[in-house]
């Protein structure tokens, strides 16, 4: 039984190690360099290349590096009688956090007015809301979504968040569904976008959305680039209707050389790390349910392909 290691835009090596000091005996390979792909039971996969899965006859169990699975689906060949699974891992929100923390206190506190400032020798006192008067809209209440949306309600925010279905969570007011997206979109100062990207949710942040939050509001994206209309925010951002945004997920990774978002001083890009997979926080999930699936048992963190999520 091999689990192999299949993925075009990380290092597998650190991963294989991570198994392997759990289990020195684990046959972990790495793509395209199996010894026998006939022997392939588990694939740990990162953006693998399309149609690639239909070289392991014995497949039983496929597996994100990740908490995202929308680059499996990505493919059209991807089987989808096979059970998926993802990540999931305190590590991985907790570092969300830390970067969306950073995001909010940047234009909370003006950051992004006074670097403009600076570059016109401008001595000038901005005066920021009060917390409690600043809205962060967080769309998604998933695993990170929520963790962080908590977070921020503790620190003084005023947190609502959007979800599919309503959500209890202690300082967050939730909103759900297509029909109060406008409601919640209308409140929002700073906009956190944690949602899957799935054929509901690609081109989610478009100008019609974007009209619909306070004039000057700002966008942090940290799901998904396909979740944005890149032109969209372009004009938000001229027109004003955007004050800035903070992004670190793109349509195309990484992000073009001639892509205007680089030269755009109302944007602040980070290259897709907010939160980055530890493989050495994770192994043991990936080792548990690697074992799961040998006996047969109910795997943790079981995603439905036909849901995207
Ligand atoms: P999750 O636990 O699956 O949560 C997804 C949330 O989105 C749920 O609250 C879900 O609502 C909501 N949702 C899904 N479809 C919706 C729709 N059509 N309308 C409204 N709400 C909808 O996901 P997660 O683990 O929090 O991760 C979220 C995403 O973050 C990942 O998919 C990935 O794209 C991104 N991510 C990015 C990085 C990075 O480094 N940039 C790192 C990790 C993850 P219900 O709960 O009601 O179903
Ligand atoms: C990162 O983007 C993830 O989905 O974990």
């Amino acid at each position: 039984m091999t689990i192999s290691i299949i993925c075009t835009n990380k290092d597998p090596k650190p991963w294989v190690a991570a198994l392997r000091a759990l289990d020195p005996t684990l046959d972990v390979q790495i793509w395209p360099n199996e010894s026998r792909k006939a022997d392939v039971e588990f694939a740990l996969c990162w953006n693998h290349p399309e149609g690639v899965l239909r070289d392991y006859p014995n497949l039983r169990c496929i597996c994100s590096m990740g908490a995202g699975i929308d680059h499996l689906l990505n493919d059209d060949f991807f089987p989808k009688d096979l059970p998926v699974i993802r990540i999931i891992d305190p590590l991985l929100a907790q570092s969300m956090y830390e970067y969306l923390h950073t995001a909010v206190m940047y234009y909370f506190r003006d950051f992004d007015i006074y670097k403009a400032q600076q570059y016109q020798s401008n001595w000038k006192q901005q005066s920021p809301k009060a917390i409690a008067h600043t809205t962060i809209g967080v769309m998604g209440l998933g695993k990170l979504g929520e963790y962080s949306a908590s977070k921020f309600s503790k620190i003084g925010f005023n947190v609502i968040g959007w979800s599919r279905t309503q959500k209890t969570i202690t300082g967050v007011k939730s909103y759900a569904s297509d029909r109060q997206l406008g409601e919640f979109l209308s409140q929002v100062d700073i906009l956190i976008c944690l949602l899957p990207l799935t054929n509901e949710t690609r081109g989610i942040l478009n100008l019609e959305n974007i009209n619909k939050l306070p004039f000057g509001a700002c966008l942090v994206n940290v799901a998904r680039g396909e979740h944005l209309i890149d032109e969209d925010l372009i004009t938000a951002l001229n027109e004003g209707q955007l004050r800035g945004a903070c992004l670190d997920v793109f349509r195309e990774e990484p992000l073009s050389q001639m892509h205007p978002f680089w030269q755009n001083n109302k944007i602040l890009l980070t290259p897709h790390c907010s939160s980055i997979t530890d493989p050495n926080s994770v192994a043991p999930q990936i080792l548990k349910n690697y074992r799961l699936m040998k006996s047969g048992q109910a795997l943790m963190n079981q995603v439905d392909p036909f849901r995207g999520y």
